[in-house]
Parts: C-alpha cells; structure tokens; sequence
C-alpha cells in the first residue's frame, strides 16, 4: 500500500496549512494510501547542529535524540511526503526550516539514505495576494527531499489567507487533487 505523509509548519490554532495538508491527505486515503499527518511545528525538533556524525558512517543517522528520530524512519516508510508552511517574513516558518536542515543526515559518505522513487510536493500559505512573490519557498520546501533523489511535483501556492476560515472550497479541492496525485 502507498504511504503518504504530510509535515505541517504552521503550529497556528486555526492553521490554513493544516487543513490545505489534511485535505491532501484525506484525498489520498480515499484513494487508497495509508496517510498520517505529522505537525512538525509542534514537535521538538531542534536545528542541526553542523556535527557531521551523520558523514562518518553510512549505517547511523543524527546523534540528536529528539522528536526528528522516529520521523527518520517515517519518512524512509514513506512513498509520497506533502511538506507545507506558511510564508513567515518572507520565508518558510523556522520550524520547519530546523526539520529541512535536519534531512542534512540523510546524507551518507556513500551517499543518501533515503529510499529512492518518492514523490514530494510542497503547499504554501500567505497573506499576500500574489502567488508568485514566494515560489522559491515552495522550492526550499522540497529542496531537502529533492537533493536525496525523491521527485517533486507542482507545488500548491495560496494567497489572501489569515486563518482556516479564509479557505475557498476551490483550494481545498485543489489540495485533495495534490493528495490524489500522489497516492497513485
Ligand atoms: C509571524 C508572521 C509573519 C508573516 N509574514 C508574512 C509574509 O511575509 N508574507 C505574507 O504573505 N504573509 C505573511 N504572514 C501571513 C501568513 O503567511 C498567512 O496568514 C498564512 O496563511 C498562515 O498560515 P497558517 O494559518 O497555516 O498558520 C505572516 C504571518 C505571521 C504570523
């Protein structure tokens, strides 16, 4: 069975990113897949501290035991990871930013760790209107995936966004087209 995981970086109670990756991953289960949704922001997941452990040997991971060690082996369970956040001055939220730069430790001396032929796909949420003002955070967001062998497909990009509640039934039909998508 196809597995999809969803990251969340927005840890806002009403969080318009949550609902954008829970409809994806809805989509996908009714499509088929075994989902589970992952509110990253949330966790302990603190940044990387540039130790280079993970470089020595191929068999071991991150030395830092917090809430990144189990996501390590859900990720490499994983065929498809949605990974979404919303846009925080210009950039994707920090919380997530320490998850992304903890993947660093997927990188083996002999190579990514990483299982190969997963698909990626980023969802961003902002205040602005224009879509276009923030891509490169869509690219940042899957970028980590992406350099580890998994292939990205078109990111979901939504504007004019406060809270959940400003969520049009279009967007939410779009998430769940992503979600479908990547549970084929
Ligand atoms: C601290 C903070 C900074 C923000 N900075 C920006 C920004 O630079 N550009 C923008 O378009 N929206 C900005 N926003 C608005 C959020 O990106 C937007 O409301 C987003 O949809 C919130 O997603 P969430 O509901 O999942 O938390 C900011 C919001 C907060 C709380």
């Amino acid at each position: 069975m196809t597995k999809v995981l969803g990251i969340c970086g927005s840890a806002a109670p009403k969080s318009s990113t949550k609902k954008l990756i829970e409809a994806a991953l809805d989509a996908a289960k009714t499509a088929g897949a075994e989902v589970e949704f992952i509110d990253a922001a949330k966790m302990n997941i603190h940044g990387c501290k540039g130790c280079l452990a993970c470089k020595a040997d191929q068999a071991k991971l991150c030395t830092q035991k917090d809430d990144m060690t189990p996501l390590y082996a859900k990720i490499n369970a994983a065929d498809a990871i949605i990974i979404g956040s919303p846009i925080y001055f210009g950039e994707n939220t920090g919380q997530i930013k320490c998850f992304i730069d903890r993947l660093y430790a997927f990188i083996g001396p002999e190579g990514s760790r990483m299982k190969p032929g997963i698909k990626t796909a980023a969802i961003i949420t902002q205040g602005y209107d224009d879509e276009k003002a923030y891509v490169q955070c869509a690219n940042t967001l899957v970028g980590g995936f992406s350099h580890l062998g998994a292939t990205a497909v078109e990111p979901l990009i939504v504007g004019s966004l406060h809270t959940a509640d400003d969520l049009k039934p279009e967007t939410i039909a779009a998430a769940k087209t992503l979600g479908k998508k990547l549970a084929e």
